[in-house]
């Protein structure tokens, strides 16, 4: 399906409204593949997800591509576990919800994040000690010129926040399907954070009570986009080598910390931003979320320059106090 001149508001979480020269939208690998051979998708071409993760800052003046590919097939299955093979367009949380009624382990600690299966793949969506690369197997794509090719988990590269399908050279590569492998044997990730203790309001731990206090404790930290703008995290945590990370811990006892396997330490972004005093500020029409400040929101009309100027005002104030750079971890919609 073909629209020209289309608002994007319904599809860029952050709720800015921007308009897209070109939109199309397909269901099927056929679909896609004839949307191809017509030469209807060419550049500047943009393929988007649920759009939880993007800031568009003015109008695209070309083609947003999004996939509608829907279904959930078990492709393998014995005592142990079962693959999945799932439409790049299904709602992640769908997926999840899904996983937990059947009584598959592995997905529920990423419960209620936003967006679609095809871009979780891409992203490397995470929370709560759990990333979605630790649950595929492969990841099914067409490219540009129509070629179909499964990536293995390995060929996907992936580290935090980060995968091969995130480099330059790989944009016209659309993900069509991902291919996931669940537990059917009991197995929790439960030392992030809070969840044991949360659990303990419960009768017992189960598959529906772990999803139950993942959304319980998102939803106490994260607005919801549909009643305020926003898109998750909108700063990555940065990792800094471990003598810049004890010399801060000196300055900073209390600085909460993870560290990595490679001797790293990985800082909440969050935690510097509060600490800079910026939790619930606001300039013009984007403030700090005041739960959780590793979130931007719009308040309300914002543009995506808005949410910039305050992004910039952020990384001001983090770099100056605590001598870090932060990054975006939102895709930011500038240019072609
Ligand atoms: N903190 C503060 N003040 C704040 C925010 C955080 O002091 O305003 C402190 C917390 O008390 C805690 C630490 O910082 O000690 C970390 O906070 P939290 O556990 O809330 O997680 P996070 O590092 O802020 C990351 C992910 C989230 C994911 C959570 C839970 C990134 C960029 N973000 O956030 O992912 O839900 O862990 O695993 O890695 C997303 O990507 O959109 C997202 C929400």
């Amino acid at each position: 399906m073909k629209q020209e001149n289309y608002s994007l508001l319904a599809h860029n979480t952050f709720g800015i409204d921007v308009k897209a020269a070109c939109f199309l939208e397909y269901h099927s690998v056929d679909e896609l593949r004839g949307l191809i051979e017509q030469g209807f998708i060419v550049k500047p071409y943009l393929h988007i997800g649920g759009g939880s993760n993007l800031l568009f800052t003015k109008d695209y003046p070309g083609t947003i591509l999004h996939s509608c590919i829907d279904g959930m097939e078990v492709v393998d299955e014995n005592d142990e576990e079962v693959q999945v093979r799932v439409g790049a367009g299904v709602e992640w949380d769908r997926f999840v919800a899904e996983c937990v009624q059947r009584g598959w382990y592995g997905a529920e600690n990423l419960s209620l994040i936003p967006g679609e299966v095809g871009a979780s793949a891409v992203q490397n969506i995470g929370a709560y000690g759990v990333e979605v690369k630790d649950l595929i197997t492969s990841v099914m794509t067409v490219n540009i010129r129509g070629e179909e090719r499964v990536y293995s988990v390995e060929e996907c590269k992936y580290a935090y926040r980060n995968s091969i399908f995130k480099s330059a050279d790989m944009k016209d590569v659309f993900v069509t399907y991902v291919c996931f492998r669940l537990s059917k044997q009991e197995r929790y990730t439960l030392d992030y954070g809070t969840i044991r203790r949360e659990l303990e309001r419960y009768d017992g731990i189960t598959l529906e009570t772990v999803r139950r206090v993942i959304i319980d404790i998102r939803e106490s930290k994260l607005p919801d986009p549909k009643v305020m703008g926003n898109a998750g995290s909108f700063f990555m945590n940065p990792i800094v080598p471990a003598e810049q990370f004890r010399a801060l811990q000196q300055e900073y006892p209390d600085m909460p910390f993870y560290e990595l396997a490679d001797g790293r330490v990985k800082i909440p972004a969050g935690w510097m931003i509060d600490r800079c005093g910026w939790k619930g500020k606001s300039l013009g029409a984007a403030a700090v979320h005041d739960k959780q400040a590793l979130v931007l929101v719009n308040c309300g009309g914002a543009t995506g320059s808005d949410i910039i100027a305050l992004s910039d005002a952020v990384r001001a104030s983090v770099r100056e106090k605590f001598g870090i750079d932060i990054h975006p971890e939102v895709c930011l919609i500038y240019d072609l």
